[in-house]
């Protein structure tokens, strides 16, 4: 398998960020039409989707990426972080701002990123943008991204929570949690409303019932995952999201997209709709958050990822040490390619020095059982407690056996 094979296969949920960029760059939005120009934006689409929705994406997706530039502005943090950012081509309005940037995302999405972006920046902005290949899931590659970023950080994160099962959810809100410790600043989202974002737009634009639009979000979501979104206070009630949040001690600020949005391009002929959605935007909570107590929690070191395959006759055993995630998974799946032979029957897979597997590590699993003729013989042996529950959480107890 190429490297771009692999990187499609561990995580598919970078393609979505595509279409992102792809509605993005219809509004009028110089920077994201000459990023589309240099980026291949092929995307499997449904063909049948409704114009109404597209345009509904397309002006929700504008608001979005001025209101993440206005509040990077108004933060009054040195460095603006854009946790994912996806295709978007905030990086050159933040350093033509002249504030530092850093794009964050999956290696698949800054791998054909950052070339594009910085043939596309002047000098200056070139030295202020950075760009790094993280999981939002792993620490270290979040601390690592940011070792030379100095002053409060503003973290922008569009569109990601919603993607997470409920052990990722918890990692990532304790790994954004260490980086405010570590740094200062502040965790600016509104993902908690991104259905409704996309609702409440079409509605607004149309005066009709959005919910059309939140049940094909769900479906897309969940197809473009490839494996079942668990349900977690993303997908529950407010209320309950926000005490989850507070628990984890973050101090939530609430504004609403109404105060921020600025006059858009792809409505600048229908003023009407214009004044319609700035009401609607009554709706849309972006949660601007803070850790409350600064004192530094003690992080455990996590285990160097190691992965170690033998074969005995039609048998394979695989050892894995460390993190399971988008960074390690890759490395997985091409030994298990390199090693899988014609006539394997059966894959016994040791986890006892496995720390953690976020999504894309349970996708990998996943196409190893797949391999074998008879699922059966697919074994997980030795599960620490908290991988169990990841297994458990995530339904993978169900679909596959452990010993
Ligand atoms: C819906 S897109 C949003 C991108 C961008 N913020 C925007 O508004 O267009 C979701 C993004 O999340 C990224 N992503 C998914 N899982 C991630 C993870 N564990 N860590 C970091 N980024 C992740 C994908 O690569 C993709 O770029």
């Amino acid at each position: 398998m190429e490297r771009k094979e692999l990187l499609f296969a561990v995580n598919p949920v970078f393609a979505t960020a595509k279409g992102c960029l792809g509605l993005l760059s219809h509004t009028g939005i110089k920077e994201a039409a000459d990023l589309a120009k240099v980026i291949d934006l092929t995307v499997p689409r449904s063909s049948d989707t409704p114009f109404e929705i597209i345009r509904a994406y397309m002006v929700s997706n504008e608001a979005r990426y001025h209101i993440g530039n206005k509040m990077a502005e108004q933060s009054g943090c040195d460095v603006v972080i854009d946790l994912p950012c996806g295709y978007v081509p905030r990086g050159l309005a933040i350093s033509k701002a002249g504030k530092q940037f850093y794009g964050l995302d999956l290696p698949a999405v800054v791998e054909e990123l950052e070339p594009a972006i910085r043939g596309l920046a002047s000098k200056e902005q070139n030295e202020l943008m950075h760009y790094h290949a993280v999981d939002a899931t792993n620490l270290d590659s979040l601390k690592e991204a940011l070792k030379d970023a100095s002053g409060k950080i503003c973290i922008l994160m569009d569109g990601l929570l919603g993607y997470f099962n409920k052990p990722e959810l918890d990692t990532v809100c304790h790994n954004i949690r260490e980086l405010l410790k570590e740094h200062g600043g502040m965790w600016i989202t509104a993902d908690k409303y991104s259905k409704e974002l996309g609702a409440v737009t079409f509605s607004a634009l149309t005066d009709s019932d959005g919910e059309i639009v939140k049940e094909m979000m769900e479906k897309g979501g969940t197809r473009v995952a490839d494996i079942p979104i668990n349900h977690t206070v993303m997908q529950g009630s407010v209320p309950e999201a926000k005490k989850y949040f507070a628990d984890l001690g973050f101090e939530i600020k609430e504004v609403t997209y109404k105060e921020v949005l600025p006059d858009l391009m792809s409505l600048k002929d229908q003023p009407e709709d214009m004044d319609k959605l700035r009401k609607a935007y009554d709706d849309i909570i972006l949660w601007v958050m803070t850790v409350k107590s600064c004192k530094k929690t003690d992080t455990e070191n996590t285990k160097k990822f190691d992965v170690n395959f033998r074969t005995d006759g039609d048998q394979l055993q695989c050892g894995i040490a460390g993190r399971l995630d988008t960074i390690t998974a890759p490395e997985l799946l091409s030994g298990f390619e390199a090693h899988k032979g014609t006539d394997l029957n059966e894959i016994i897979v040791d986890l006892t020095d496995t720390e953690y597997i976020s999504s894309a590590g349970l996708r990998v699993l996943l196409i190893m059982c797949k391999s074998l003729p008879d699922k059966n013989r697919f074994h997980l042996k030795n599960p620490s407690k908290d991988v169990l529950e990841i297994l458990n959480v995530t339904g993978f107890a169900d679909m596959l056996n452990i010993d």
